[in-house]
């Protein structure tokens, strides 16, 4: 069984991962957040700050979105020349904006896109092309769709977050649906989506016995300890505590050295407090209290929260 850490536009960026890794290692690879798929005149090493060049924080798989199959075989093909030897297309962003365009879960409808891409990416590339996917955008029959399209190109393999795309992350996951998939994809299968405890780990492994990997996501935002959990590994309260210290402590540094402003480290920190509180026991209310203090405040704020963390 492998383990990948889902990607978070906008939070598991370059530092953030460099910092998060360096203090809750143990996974198998990384998707990068996704970066936009481009024509070949506009494919530069700087395009690709985010991931270029190769970080040391463990494999990294960089997410490309489009939905022009031969601006995403060049891009694919130019992050394997840039040294990815593997690299995902992201078929699962919700988001309207995106959606609207036909871009990520808004792809989900459109099979015979999806299989034009994949045939052209195998076709003029040796990179290992994965796809992170929704069941659909509108229903679970999409995926199915997508699965018996792919099904006979060399895909590297095929990661399916378990909800719909109208559903945004609202709701639960269908394990339903993705039995069905399960059944239908003869690509290696990695599931994602709702576990944030041991118990659901073992819950989704003991249903899906023959998983090749499993996602974690917001799970390991609220409890960076959780693969280590999973793992079999039980870590006394304490030493959660200082470990999570550290690692917050380590975060606020290294985020108020690279970024120019204040306002931009408690920006991206505010983003990450939305998990973290739950580490610190915070209800909603404190919880918006704390993400209407601003500057000083708030980084004094979350400091003593840190250190209430885990106990
Ligand atoms: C703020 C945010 C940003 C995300 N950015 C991306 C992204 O760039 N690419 C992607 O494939 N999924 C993205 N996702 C989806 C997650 O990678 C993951 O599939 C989803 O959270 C379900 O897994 P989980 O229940 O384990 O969190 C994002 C999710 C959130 C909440």
């Amino acid at each position: 069984m492998k383990f990948y850490f889902a990607p978070f536009h906008g939070i598991s960026m370059r530092i953030f991962r460099g910092i998060f890794f360096s203090h809750f290692g143990g996974f198998d690879a990384v998707v990068a957040p996704f970066v936009a798929a481009v024509p070949h005149s506009q494919l530069k090493p700087s395009y690709f700050s985010d991931i270029y060049p190769l970080s040391d924080t463990g494999p990294l798989i960089p997410q490309i979105m489009g939905n022009n199959a031969r601006d995403i075989a060049d891009t694919a093909a130019y992050l394997y020349n840039l040294g990815f030897e593997r690299v995902n297309l992201n078929l699962g962003c919700p988001m309207p904006k995106i959606t609207r365009k036909k871009r990520a879960c808004g792809l989900m409808p459109f099979a015979d896109e999806i299989e034009q891409i994949v045939s052209r990416v195998c076709e003029t590339s040796p990179v290992k092309f994965s796809l992170k996917m929704r069941l659909g955008m509108y229903s679970a029959e999409e995926c199915i769709n997508v699965l018996e399209r792919v099904n006979n190109y060399p895909v590297d393999e095929v990661i399916v977050h378990a909800r719909l795309g109208v559903q945004q992350y609202e709701g639960t996951v269908d394990r339903q649906a993705f039995q069905h998939c399960c059944q239908m994809c003869r690509l290696p299968l990695c599931y994602n989506g709702d576990i944030f405890t041991q118990e659901d780990f073992q819950s989704v492994t003991l249903q899906f016995p023959h998983l090749h990997a499993v996602m974690l996501g917001r799970g390991m935002l609220q409890n960076p300890f959780l693969l280590e959990e999973i793992k079999g590994n039980s870590i006394p309260a304490e030493e959660k505590n200082r470990r999570f210290v550290n690692f917050h402590q380590d975060l606020t540094n290294t985020y108020l050295q690279y970024y120019p402003c204040q306002a931009m480290v408690v920006c991206r920190l505010k983003e990450l407090w939305k998990y973290f509180y739950r580490s610190a026991r915070l209800s909603e209310p404190q919880l918006q209290q704390l993400l209407r203090q601003q500057g000083d405040e708030f980084l004094t704020a979350t400091c003593q929260l840190a250190e209430k963390s885990f106990i």
